[in-house]
């Protein structure tokens, strides 16, 4: 697995995409809204920071659903690394609403690679066993 990224060509990639329509889509769309803020200037970007939380958290909560409704064996653990990913973005808001805004954009710098990781493994081996529901209810 690579942890690069053609910056050139935005965060998102197609070799990010899953097979899961949804999720998908939900990925790409954070990732197009991480690369809006990550360009928002000082004044903007605490809001910018504050309303990505916000949707990160939507978005978590919906596969949560998802792995609640497919009764996902690993939901314990992947639902404890979208927590640990939400408790680390609201403490770095809050140090931003503080004024140290550089501990945002510093955090803001890494989520690419943080999304990178957690969609190529967790969300990977959750969007396989969605697949094998679908099939299942289909056969
Ligand atoms: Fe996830
Ligand atoms: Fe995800």
């Amino acid at each position: 697995m690579t942890a690069s990224f053609d910056f050139r060509r935005g965060y998102w990639s197609p070799r990010m995409a899953l097979g899961q329509p949804g999720m998908d889509a939900a990925h790409r769309s954070l990732l197009e809204e991480l690369e809006r803020i990550s360009e928002l200037d000082d004044a903007q970007f605490v809001a910018g920071f504050e309303h990505f939380i916000a949707l990160v958290e939507a978005d978590f909560h919906e596969e949560e659903a998802v792995m609640e409704g497919i009764e996902y064996s690993a939901l314990p653990t992947h639902r404890e690394q979208h927590a640990r990913l939400l408790g680390y973005l609201r403490q770095t808001a809050s140090r931003m609403r503080e004024g140290d805004i550089a501990a945002g954009r510093e955090v803001t710098a890494l989520m690419p690679g943080w999304f990178e990781l957690h969609i190529e493994t967790m969300d990977g081996a959750l969007a396989m066993q969605c697949q094998y529901s679908q099939q299942r209810r289909i056969a």
